[in-house]
């Protein structure tokens, strides 16, 4: 039979149930109805500048800029000759307000701990960190790489060094020794901030010896400022490590924040790419500033009486964005939770929002499908009904996914916002506005205010309705990228040389007869595992760095929890395939990238199976992982070569 063409697989897949919001819920909302969008959409499509430059009167100006926008293309300067502050616009701007007394952060261990910092508090707490950096050596420009558990310290930390111009480099905790160095080198970072450990499901950890480990291939880092949170016994190096407790004590809790040029670096933050270094991404003060926070205030309907949850750490842009930056830019609640979703049961994410009454939940939908798995009956055990709205981001949904969601914890009341954005966006870019746009289960719907997307074939033109092609950007937005820490050429060439003028986002995309998108994966091989982003190359680097592979190839084979799973496929030198030697090569995979990135499946090939001109065939090896193609010889050392000589052809 013919291979049905993607016309014919658009087909299939396509949805037709439209959820509109409920006439309750869009006449409170910010943006109430369809035409409220459209007209917002159109004024700025029409003027994007005039259009930023309203909006921009919301932040906190030391010194009010000059022009909307410089664009030396791929070069962006928004907001250029202004001087603002992200930690005076997240903090001192409400003070005063009736938001001073109002919690900002209301914080939850895993152990079962709860702390709640008012804006007035934060503040002090910020400040406070501001001066310990400072007492540090830490000036602006310089850069503070952050390895810490979700706890408020953390934000804090962030805030701190914007307050004072230094850069943070947030780097997740489930990264290894390796990862931390690597990152620490590249951005040649001064001080490492951490804790003596974390929780994670009731066990402790270890993230100073761990930090311990990457010091000694970091020399830039002069000290170590660790947190106590644990409490466990830990190795404090003379002369370079400083208890956080032990320097509050020693400074004051007054710091203004600076007047910072616009364009002053706020953070880099490490993600994949097609290659097999991690980049650091660029984001600066001004304009990722105000993206975070009108994009927060569109996309979640801020209102005060809010209880926002984002359940994502601060290690990836999701924690940035909208568990820092965004909300309390806006003036919101945020629920900060330390710990697994399934600790001490798989209802703890229930009874959080039940306990603490929240009102927006944001989460991945990796998250959604294992809470399916789990079972209703950990939903059905408590009172959801504080809930009003409902989001999605890193990865798209499956409709399956969508109608769960939707049913059993927004009890078909709540809309919800599939959002989609990158690391490089700084923000969400497409997304349901939830009092205006009807949803489409699978759908991330339309751009929001000011984004201009197109859809680009192959041969540079746009393509026509439900055609796939090329997701671009064709106008700069605030919150974009500025650029990749020290490599201006693989900015250019990643995101601006494929489609002349537009910026590549990587991923493919449709849009349907209703101006809806639907995002249908990445265009390189970058794949998406529990949300996160991960490059098959880093993994393959990471398996030839054992002295017993030869080569390895890494791809993406559908997972029902994930989303995406890593198979692997090895040829080893004169070891012999077992077991323990495949534990050994996932071990060594840990020790280099983190436990992210641990091999679902791992093969020993003979060879592997290769073009005439020597690429390795990785559409056979997504077959062959994702079980549409079966291997018939099944002794320990695979061999793909008959399979291969049948493809060779066609690939
Ligand atoms: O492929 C898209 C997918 O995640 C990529 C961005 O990954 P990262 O920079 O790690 O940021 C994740 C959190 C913003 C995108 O290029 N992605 C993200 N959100 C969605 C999505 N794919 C489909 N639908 C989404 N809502």
């Amino acid at each position: 039979m013919a291979e049905p063409t993607s016309a014919q697989i658009d087909n299939v897949m396509r949805e037709d149930r439209l959820f509109p919001p409920t006439a309750e819920f869009a006449a409170q909302a910010v943006i109430p109805s369809a035409e409220a969008y459209q007209a917002l959409w159109d004024e700025a499509q029409a003027d994007p500048l005039a259009f930023w430059d309203r909006q921009a009167q919301e932040l906190h100006w030391f010194e009010p800029y000059s022009q909307v926008l410089d664009w030396q293309e791929p070069v962006a300067s928004w907001f250029t000759g202004g001087k603002t502050n992200a930690s005076y616009n997240c903090l001192d701007a409400h003070l005063g307000t009736e938001r001073e007394n109002k919690t900002a952060i209301l914080w939850e261990g895993e152990p079962g701990e709860q702390r709640t910092l008012t804006y007035r508090e934060l503040h002090t707490e910020v400040c406070r960190a501001a001066n310990m950096l400072k007492k540090l050596g830490v000036g602006q420009g310089d850069v503070v790489s952050i390895y810490m558990p979700m706890v408020p310290e953390l934000a804090i930390a962030m805030l701190a060094c914007a307050r004072i111009g230094a850069i943070h480099s947030v780097i997740f905790a489930g990264f290894s020794s390796e990862a931390i160095a690597e990152r620490n080198q590249d951005a040649q970072a001064k001080l490492q901030i951490t804790s003596d450990g974390a929780w994670r499901r009731g066990k402790e950890l270890p993230l100073k010896p761990m930090v311990d480990d990457a010091l000694d291939k970091s020399p830039s880092v002069e000290k170590c400022l660790v947190l106590r949170r644990t409490g466990s016994d830990v190795p404090m190096r003379e002369g370079r490590d400083v208890w956080w407790h032990e320097l509050a004590e020693q400074v004051d809790a007054e710091c203004p924040a600076a007047p910072l040029d616009s364009e002053t670096t706020l953070f880099i933050l490490y993600t994949s790419g097609s290659t097999g270094k991690p980049k650091g991404i660029r984001h600066t003060t001004a304009g990722y500033n105000l993206y975070a926070k009108k994009t927060f205030e569109w996309v979640f309907d801020h209102r005060d009486s809010d209880v926002y949850w984002c359940t994502a750490d601060c290690g990836w842009i999701t924690g940035h964005s909208y568990v820092v930056y965004g909300p309390l830019s806006a003036g919101a609640t945020c629920l900060m939770y330390e710990g697994a979703p399934n600790f001490p049961a798989e209802d703890r994410f229930w009874e959080l929002v039940e306990k603490y009454q929240v009102t927006t939940f944001y989460t991945a939908p990796t998250a959604i499908r294992a809470f399916i798995k789990w079972g209703d009956q950990h939903v059905e055990k408590h009172d959801l009904s504080s809930l009003r709205l409902l989001g999605t981001v890193g990865e798209g949904i499956n409709p399956e996914a969508w109608m769960w969601y939707h049913e059993k914890i927004g009890a078909g009341r709540c809309p919800i916002v599939d959002t989609w954005w990158q690391t490089e966006t700084g923000g969400i870019m497409m997304s349901p506005l939830p009092g205006a746009i009807p949803t489409k289960p699978g759908s991330c719907t339309k751009p929001l205010p000011g984004i201009l997307p197109a859809i680009i074939g192959e041969d540079g033109q746009p393509v026509g309705e439900n055609q796939g092609g090329m997701l671009v950007m064709t106008h700069p937005w605030p919150g974009m990228l500025r650029g990749i820490w020290g490599d201006d050429e693989r900015y250019r060439e990643q995101y601006w040389s494929k489609v002349p003028h537009n910026y590549l986002a990587g991923d493919n995309a449709r849009c349907d007869e209703d101006g809806y998108y639907w995002i249908m994966g990445r265009i390189d091989d970058v794949i998406n595992v529990a949300g996160h982003r991960l490059s098959t190359i880093e993994v393959e680097s990471a398996l030839v760095s054992h002295p017993q592979v030869a080569e390895a190839a890494a791809v993406g084979r559908p997972d029902e929890i994930k989303g995406q799973a890593i198979a692997v496929f090895v040829t080893i030198k004169e070891a012999e395939a077992s077991d323990a030697l495949r534990d050994e090569l996932k071990l060594h995979v840990r020790k280099e990238i983190g436990a992210l990135a641990v091999p679902d499946d791992l093969r020993f090939a003979a060879v592997l199976p290769k073009t005439r001109s020597g690429k390795i065939m990785r559409r056979l090896l997504r077959d062959i992982a994702s079980g549409k193609e079966t291997v018939g010889d099944t002794t320990t050392l695979e061999d793909y070569t008959v399979l291969a000589k049948l493809r060779a052809e066609d690939e």
